[in-house]
């Protein structure tokens, strides 16, 4: 088996804010964080696929697939200020866990059809200092 990966990069806002908490408990909690305008981020997200050698293309997975598949999840981000603009983060905190957890969830809906395949790790660069892993 060989796994593939691919990068791909794109920009986001966010805040984070609990709107059962007191603003005291959200400042607490998550210090510069949570300010009402937000902040942004260069994001990269990661994707390794892994599966055998096809013999006839001699590749685990067509790289223009790949790249549709995690460009159609990065549009639903870029851009964006995710505390408002997409609804899964609405109600669900915009951290770098829950973002790739979002991206992993959407790359594996569209690798069903692909049983060769497995999604073997999802990352989420928020910085170059912090990151998020999700293996499903
Ligand atoms: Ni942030």
């Amino acid at each position: 088996m060989i796994t593939l990966s691919r990068k791909i990069h794109f920009s986001s806002g966010h805040k984070y804010h609990n709107p059962n908490w007191s603003d005291q408990k959200n400042k607490d909690t998550f210090g510069s964080s949570y300010s009402e305008h937000g902040h942004g981020h260069n994001y990269t997200l990661e994707a390794e696929v892994t599966g055998p050698i096809d013999a006839e293309t001699g590749m685990v997975m067509n790289l223009a697939d790949l790249d549709a598949i995690l460009t159609e999840v990065t549009d639903l981000l870029d851009h964006k200020f995710l505390n408002t603009d997409v609804e899964h983060f609405k109600s669900n905190m915009p951290t770098t866990e829950n973002i790739v957890k979002f991206c992993y969830d959407h790359i594996i809906n569209h690798l069903k059809n692909s049983p060769e395949l497995k999604l073997h790790k999802v990352r989420l660069y928020e910085s170059t200092d912090l990151w998020a892993d999700y293996y499903g």
